[in-house]
């Protein structure tokens, strides 16, 4: 029997680039959408110009990336950078539209991170946090060498109500 293909035949055509200012409209409108929203810090409304803002004041070493399936954006994700004594360090966020989760997407957009802090930044540590609910990423993360560091308490405000969320973090070598 053939093997199983690794990722679902319909992710086989994902492209992952770097992000551009004329992707804002697309990713404004991921980033309102309620699960992606649920599982970040994304407020509701956000507008094409926050998102082309926030893209336009990103620091020279940060990292940031689209993934979209027939010209359609439907993740993106990438690296922040810290300066002085923090330059080995990489804060990691993403997220994946709605319609697209639980494909193996948001695999597919970690390991292009993870490779390009670890084969071309020679980043020591890349950190995140992530809502203690949120299973899916949790597993994603662990999946991908992540370990749970400790947990901020009421961390955030979401839908009426505080979350915890721990902080992951990996290191290289
Ligand atoms: C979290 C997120 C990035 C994951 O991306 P994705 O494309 O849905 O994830 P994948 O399909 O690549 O893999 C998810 C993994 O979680 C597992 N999973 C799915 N639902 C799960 C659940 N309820 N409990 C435990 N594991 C679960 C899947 O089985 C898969 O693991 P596997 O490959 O070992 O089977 C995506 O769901 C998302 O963007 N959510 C909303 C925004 C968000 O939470 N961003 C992260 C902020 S820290």
């Amino acid at each position: 029997m053939d093997p199983q293909p690794q990722h679902p035949p319909d992710i086989e055509s994902l492209v992952i680039r770097a992000v551009r200012l004329g992707d804002a409209e697309e990713i404004a409108a991921i980033a309102c959408l309620p699960g992606y929203r649920w599982g970040t810090l994304s407020l509701p409304h956000r507008t094409s110009e926050d998102i082309r803002k926030r893209l336009e004041s990103q620091g020279p070493g940060d990292v940031s990336l689209v993934a979209s399936l027939d010209g359609r954006i439907v993740a993106n994700g990438g690296l922040t950078r810290f300066p002085g004594r923090r330059a080995h360090v990489g804060l990691l966020g993403m997220g994946v539209h709605d319609d697209y989760q639980g494909r193996g997407i948001g695999s597919r957009l970690l390991r292009e991170i993870l490779s390009v802090a670890d084969d071309w930044l020679g980043l020591k540590r890349i950190e995140l946090t992530v809502y203690t609910d949120n299973a899916p990423a949790i597993a994603l993360y662990k999946r991908h060498g992540f370990e749970i560091e400790g947990t901020h308490r009421g961390f955030a405000f979401r839908q009426g109500a505080f979350v915890d969320a721990h902080a992951m973090a990996r290191l290289n070598g």
